[in-house]
Parts: C-alpha cells; sequence; structure tokens
C-alpha cells in the first residue's frame, strides 16, 4: 500500500457508520468523480497511449463502481446528494499549484494519492463496520483501487524521470497529510476528524 503522511483513527469509522447513506451518497459521487477525471486526463493528452489505454481502463471500472455504490444507496431507500466541492480534492489541487512543476505530473501524483487514501479508508471501512452488506462491498472494491493506485504511479514514471517523480509524491504526501489531519468531520469518504467549528467536507 502507498504510503501515507497521516494514517486514519478507526474513531471515523464508528462516526461515518452511523450515518450510512449519507456515505453511500459521497462516495458514490466519489467515483463518478474519478470516471470524469480519468476521461478529462484522456481528453488533455491524446497523444500518451498508454495513459489514455489505461485510464479508459479506469474510467470504465469507476462507473462500474458507481452502479454498485448507488444500486445499494437506492435498495436502501436513499438518493444521490448534490455533488458539491470537495475541500479534501479541492485542498489537494490548490496544494499542487502552490508549488507546481507540472501539471500532468501532479494530476497524475494527486491521483495516486487520492486513489491511496480511499483504500485506506476503504480498508478500516472493511475491517470494522459491523454492517456486513457494506463491509463487503468496500473489501471487494479495494483490488480494483490498488490497481488504480499502481497505474498513475506507473503512468507518473512513464512520462517523467524516477527522481522526479519520487521527489513530488513525497512533497504531495506531506501535503496530502497536512490537509487530512485538518479537515473536520463530516460522513463523507474523504473527511477528517479535527474538532472544528463546522464540518463541511461533503464532497
Ligand atoms: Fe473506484
Ligand atoms: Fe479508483
Amino acid at each position: 500500500m502507498f504510503k501515507l503522511d497521516h494514517l486514519t483513527d478507526a474513531k471515523w469509522v464508528a462516526r461515518v457508520a452511523a450515518e450510512p447513506l449519507a456515505l453511500l451518497s459521497d462516495h458514490a459521487l466519489c467515483e463518478l468523480k474519478a470516471a470524469a477525471s480519468a476521461q478529462s486526463l484522456i481528453a488533455k493528452n491524446p497523444e500518451r497511449r498508454e495513459l489514455v489505454e489505461g485510464l479508459a481502463e479506469v474510467s470504465v471500472e469507476e462507473m462500474e463502481h458507481f452502479r454498485r455504490v448507488v444500486g445499494v444507496l437506492h435498495a436502501r431507500g436513499g438518493t444521490l446528494g448534490p455533488a458539491l466541492p470537495s475541500p479534501y480534492a479541492d485542498g489537494l489541487h490548490r496544494a499542487a499549484k502552490r508549488s507546481r512543476f507540472d501539471q500532468l505530473l501532479d494530476r497524475l501524483v494527486v491521483a495516486e494519492l487520492i486513489e491511496a487514501r480511499s483504500l485506506e479508508r476503504f480498508h478500516l471501512l472493511a475491517t470494522h463496520l459491523e454492517d456486513r452488506e457494506l463491509a463487503e462491498l468496500y473489501g471487494s472494491l479495494m483490488a480494483s483501487e490498488a490497481g488504480h493506485q499502481a497505474l498513475f504511479a506507473k503512468l507518473a514514471r512513464r512520462y517523467f524521470p524516477e527522481a522526479v517523480v519520487v521527489r513530488r509524491e513525497a512533497e504531495l504526501r506531506a501535503e496530502e497529510g497536512a490537509l487530512i489531519a485538518r479537515l473536520t468531520f463530516a460522513p463523507c469518504m474523504h473527511s477528517g476528524l479535527a474538532p472544528g467549528p463546522v464540518a463541511s467536507d461533503r464532497a
């Protein structure tokens, strides 16, 4: 598993477990955004054949995840919420922009980090949730998300020197860790646990 700078406390699982429909809605929207982000990278880099082929597969898989998660949400009587801005994803892109070396490299490394964080959260949910249906859903998505994370790391190394990628991964991993540590709680896949005035991490 990709190293993360700030590991999530299991207390986060207990808190999201109290609001499963909100978590499922947020998670489904994350899958939809992941598919859209893969498609946008393809459209911006049409000449990069390995990227086009790899991300076409990622996009299809993210839509399949969306279909499964939204199916569970609907079966439980829930409905998708609005796709609001995410303090996590937006914060990460903002942090990358402040120290940008190359936009494609940053998009690949940020995507790699988001997959890594999602994988960490899926693992926690699969391990600690008492709701067996949801625990199994998260467990069953892990292999696919681990494959996405590995693909983003591979694509970064396909187009940039290893030393440059390793340095940027370390820089953005530190930014990601600091960001997730300061986010407050919301029933969202990428929320934090920090005490704060108002939790507004609905993504
Ligand atoms: Fe996914
Ligand atoms: Fe993914």
